[in-house]
C-alpha cells in the first residue's frame, strides 16, 4: 500500500519508491502538511512543528485562548484566504452575501486503487496497479463549499499528482477568485528556485537564483503557458549539482494562463501555491455545480537535478503522453517552412520531397501557406480548403504522391485562429475573441477564436476530422501563432467574463481529445510560434512539441538543455536548417547542426537542392546514426555533464540506455580558444564493473590547421574502456578548432572477452 492512514495520529502518509509525502488532521481539523522528502517509514512528522507564539498571527476560534496554534505559521495543505493564515492562499472565493474567504476543515478522506481522472482537464494515468489515488474532502461550513483534495501516488514512479475539485453544496452562488492546483508548504531549509524563462525565439532558458523573503512569482497573462515563464518550477537547496543535493520539482498540467506563487514568511517557511492564474480568472459556481483545478505533477529527490530531470522525463513519457507515438521512432522529417516560407506549389512540394526521399528523410511537412488566400501571414487563417492556385488539385494527389515515395505525409494548422481578411471571419465576426465596443489588438494579423464556445470546437471539429479522414494525412503541426487579448466572449454573461480564458483552454483540450481520439495512428506535433505552449499539459495529447523557431544549433544547446530540465528528448521537436541560420545569422557546422538537431525528434527544414554534395553525404550519415541511437535518444536517460549555469567553452550532454549497454555523448564548443586543453567530461549511468567500447568518434566542423595530430576518431574507435573508468577518471576530447565544432561518441558495453554485451 502506498498510501496509509494511522487512526491514532490522524495522519496520512504517501509513499512511492524514495520518498514519502505526510499529512495530518490537525487538532482544529484543518489539514497540516508534516512532511515532504526522501522516505520515512512508521514515523509521524509532527513532532518537527514546535507550536509557538508569534505575534499577529490569529488563532482558530477553537484554539482561541492558545496562542501558539495559528493558521498563519502551520503548514497546510490547502489553505483557505480571510480565516488566520496572511500567506499567500490556495482558495479565494466570494460569498454572494460578499464574504470573501474560506476555512476549510477536514471532513473524510477515501483511499482507492488506480489514478484519479479530471474530465475535460489532461491528467497523469496509470495502468493497473501502477498507481493509488488518496481523496480528501474539506469543507467551509458558511459557504457550504466542500474541496476534494485530490492525490495520485505512483509508487514506481516516484512521483506524486495532485488536483482539487471544489463542490458548491451550499444554497448559493460561490464566486471562486483563485482555485490552486497544489499548495506545498516546506517549513525547514534555505532554498533556491529554478525556473525557464526566456521569449520567442528564445525559450526555456534555465535560471537559478537564491529565493528572497516575501513573494516570487512565475506566471504567464498571455493565454498560453508561454515562451516567457514556462509553468514548470524547482526548489533546490543551495549545493545542489546535477548529480548531488535536494530538489523540488513542481511539472503543472496547464497550458493556459498559470501562475506559482512562492512565498518566503517570517519563519523562513516556503509556501508554493501553483495552478490557473487568479489574474483573469473567476468562477461562478452555483448550487450543484463543480468546479476542477488542473492537475500538477511533483517529486522529491535527494540526487541533484539530473536525477529529478531523469524522473520527470520517465513520468512524461509514461504516464502523460496517451499518443501511441510515444513508444515508437519519429518519422525523420523534412519541413517546408524555412526552405520555401509561403511561396510553393505542388511541383516545387514535390521536388523538396523527392529530394529529401533520396536523402532518408521519411516525412514531407507541408507547412502554413497551403489553404485559402494564404499568400503571406495578412490572411487566410480559418479557411482551411487547398489554395486552388498553389494545389490545384487539393491535397490528397499530394499525399498520394509524397506516400509513392515512400514517405508520410504531414500538414501544418492553426485551428484557433482567425484572419480579419478570411470567409471564416466574414461569416462568424463574432467567434473572435473581441470586447465590445474597442477595436481587438492584432498579433500576426490575426485573431483569436472564442475556444470556449462549444460551436467554435464543433466547426473546427468538423473541418480537421474530415482533412484527417480524407486527405492522407500522416502528421499535423497544430500551431498557435500569438498571445489572447481582448478576452470576451460573445457566448457569456457579463459576471461570467472573467471565465473566458480557461473555457478557451477546455475547448482546446476538448478538439485535441477528440481530433486525437479519432485518430490516434497520426503524430501530432503541438506549436506555439516555435515553444510558445510547451508545457505537460500539452504534451497529453501532442508527443512532441517544436521546441523553438530559432533552429540556431547554438542558441538551441541552451534551449533544449533548458526544456530538458523537465521534459524529455522525445517531446522537443528539433530540426537542421541552413546558414546562416534565418534567425541569427550565425554559421554553425552542418555536423555541429546535427548533434543538436539529433537530441529530440530529428528532422530538417531546408531546401535539400541547395546543399553541397559533402551535406548531401552528412544527412545520410546523420540519418543512419539517428536511427542507430534514436532508442537511446529519445528513450535512455539524459545527463546534462556540464552544469546548465556553466557558461564555459564547451557544453556536454550524453543520453544512456537505461540498461546500461549504451551511451552517446555529444560535445559542442560554444567558445573555441587558443591553446586549450580539450573537453573532458565524466560520463554517467554506466556500469562501474562492466567493460564499454568506444564505437564511433564522429567529430563535426573541426579545423584543425596547427595541430601535429590530426582529428581522427579511428585512432580511438574500438579501445574498451571501463564503466569506472569512463565514469571516474572521465573521457577526454582533443581540443576541437574552428567556429563551432563538435563531436558524437558512442560507447557499447562488451563482454570481457570482446564481444558486444
Ligand atoms: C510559426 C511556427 C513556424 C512556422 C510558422 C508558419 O512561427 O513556429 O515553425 O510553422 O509559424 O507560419
Amino acid at each position: 500500500m502506498a498510501i496509509l492512514y494511522d487512526a491514532a495520529s490522524k495522519t496520512l502518509s504517501l509513499h512511492t519508491r524514495n520518498t514519502t509525502y505526510q499529512m495530518q488532521i490537525g487538532a482544529t481539523g484543518h489539514l497540516l502538511h508534516l512532511y515532504f522528502g526522501r522516505r520515512v517509514d512508521a514515523v509521524h512528522m509532527d513532532y518537527c512543528i514546535i507550536p509557538s507564539d508569534r505575534g499577529f498571527s490569529p488563532n482558530p476560534y477553537e484554539a482561541r485562548y492558545t496562542r501558539e496554534i495559528s493558521l498563519d505559521t502551520l503548514p497546510q495543505e490547502y489553505p483557505g484566504a480571510n480565516s488566520g493564515d496572511f500567506r499567500v492562499p490556495a482558495l479565494d472565493c466570494l460569498s454572494a452575501n460578499g464574504a470573501v474567504g474560506t476555512d476549510l476543515r477536514y471532513l473524510r478522506h477515501e483511499i482507492r486503487a488506480g489514478k484519479y481522472a479530471l474530465p475535460g482537464l489532461p491528467a497523469a494515468f496509470a495502468g493497473a496497479g501502477e498507481a493509488e489515488t488518496l481523496s480528501i474532502t474539506l469543507g467551509d461550513a458558511a459557504t457550504g463549499l466542500e474541496v476534494e483534495l485530490l492525490y495520485g501516488v505512483f509508487e514506481a514512479a516516484d512521483m506524486l499528482t495532485r488536483a482539487a475539485i471544489i463542490h458548491n453544496n451550499g444554497t448559493s452562488a460561490v464566486t471562486l477568485n483563485r482555485v490552486g492546483s497544489l499548495c506545498l508548504d516546506i517549513p525547514f531549509g534555505r532554498w533556491e528556485l529554478l525556473h525557464l524563462h526566456g521569449r520567442h525565439s528564445m525559450e526555456r532558458n534555465a535560471e537559478r537564483a537564491p529565493l528572497m523573503r516575501g513573494m516570487q512569482t512565475v506566471e504567464s497573462r498571455r493565454g498560453a503557458s508561454s515562451h516567457h515563464h514556462n509553468p514548470f518550477v524547482a526548489l533546490l537547496e543551495p549545493a545542489a549539482t546535477e548529480t548531488r543535493g535536494e530538489c523540488v520539482g513542481i511539472l503543472p498540467l496547464y497550458s493556459g494562463n498559470h501562475r506559482t506563487d512562492i512565498e518566503v514568511d517570517q519563519t523562513d517557511s516556503v509556501r508554493v501555491v501553483s495552478g490557473i492564474n487568479p489574474d483573469m480568472f473567476s468562477w461562478q459556481l452555483t448550487p450543484g455545480d463543480s468546479f476542477a483545478a488542473p492537475e500538477a505533477a511533483f517529486c522529491f529527490t535527494d540526487e541533484g537535478l539530473g536525477d529529478l530531470s531523469n524522473r520527470l522525463h520517465r513520468f512524461i513519457r509514461r504516464h502523460i503522453i496517451r499518443s501511441p507515438w510515444k513508444d515508437r521512432c519519429r518519422p525523420v522529417l523534412i519541413n517546408s517552412w524555412e526552405a520555401m516560407l509561403f511561396d510553393f506549389d505542388a511541383d516545387r512540394v514535390m521536388r523538396l520531397a523527392e529530394q529529401a526521399a533520396a536523402l532518408g528523410v521519411e516525412m514531407l511537412v507541408l507547412d502554413d501557406g497551403w489553404f485559402g488566400a494564404r499568400n503571406s501571414d495578412l490572411e487566410g487563417l480559418g479557411d482551411w480548403t487547398p489554395n486552388a492556385a498553389k494545389l490545384p488539385g487539393g491535397l490528397k494527389p499530394l499525399s498520394d504522391a509524397v506516400h509513392a515515395l515512400g514517405m508520410k505525409f504531414g500538414l501544418w494548422i492553426e485551428p484557433e485562429m482567425v484572419n480579419e481578411i478570411s470567409a471564416l471571419y466574414a461569416e462568424h465576426p463574432d467567434w473572435a475573441l473581441t470586447v465590445p465596443g474597442r477595436n481587438p489588438a492584432f498579433g500576426r494579423n490575426q485573431l483569436v477564436l472564442d475556444m470556449g464556445r462549444a460551436e467554435v470546437v464543433d466547426y473546427l471539429y468538423g473541418v480537421f476530422s474530415a482533412l484527417l479522414r480524407d486527405e492522407g494525412i500522416d502528421y499535423i503541426k497544430w500551431d498557435m501563432n500569438r498571445n489572447m487579448t481582448d478576452v470576451y466572449s460573445r457566448a457569456l454573461p457579463p459576471d461570467r467574463q472573467r471565465e473566458a480564458s480557461h473555457r478557451y483552454m477546455l475547448g482546446v483540450y476538448d478538439l485535441l481529445d477528440r481530433l486525437t481520439t479519432a485518430f490516434p495512428e497520426v503524430l501530432f506535433e503541438g506549436c506555439a510560434g516555435g515553444g510558445g505552449r510547451f508545457d505537460a499539459g500539452m504534451l497529453h495529447y501532442t508527443p512532441q512539441i517544436w521546441c523553438s523557431d530559432d533552429t540556431d544549433a547554438i542558441e538551441r544547446v541552451a534551449i533544449q538543455l533548458g526544456t530538458s530540465v523537465a521534459y524529455p528528448a522525445s517531446t522537443m521537436g528539433a530540426h537542421v536548417s541552413v546558414c546562416p541560420n534565418q534567425q541569427t545569422g550565425r554559421t554553425v557546422p552542418f555536423g555541429t547542426r546535427g548533434i543538436v538537431a539529433m537530441s529530440g525528434t530529428f528532422g530538417y527544414e531546408l531546401d535539400p537542392a541547395q546543399l553541397t554534395e559533402d551535406e548531401r553525404r552528412q544527412v545520410r550519415a546523420q540519418i543512419d546514426r539517428f536511427h542507430r541511437w534514436y532508442d537511446v535518444i529519445q528513450y535512455g536517460d539524459l545527463n546534462r555533464l556540464t552544469e546548465l549555469a556553466d557558461r564555459g567553452d564547451f557544453t556536454a550532454w550524453e543520453f544512456a540506455s537505461p540498461d546500461k549497454s549504451r551511451a552517446l555523448l555529444n560535445v559542442v564548443t560554444t567558445h573555441t580558444r587558443a591553446n586549450h586543453p580539450g573537453a573532458h567530461v565524466r560520463l554517467r549511468g554506466l556500469d562501474p564493473g562492466a567493460m564499454y567500447k568506444i564505437d564511433e568518434i564522429c567529430y563535426e566542423g573541426c579545423v584543425n590547421p596547427s595541430m601535429d595530430v590530426p582529428l581522427d576518431g579511428a585512432a580511438l574507435e574500438g579501445r574498451v574502456l571501463s564503466g569506472a573508468s569512463l565514469m571516474y577518471a572521465g573521457f577526454t576530447l582533443p581540443p576541437l578548432m574552428g567556429d563551432y565544432p563538435g563531436a558524437q561518441v558512442s560507447f557499447i558495453r562488451v563482454d570481457t572477452d570482446g564481444g558486444v554485451g
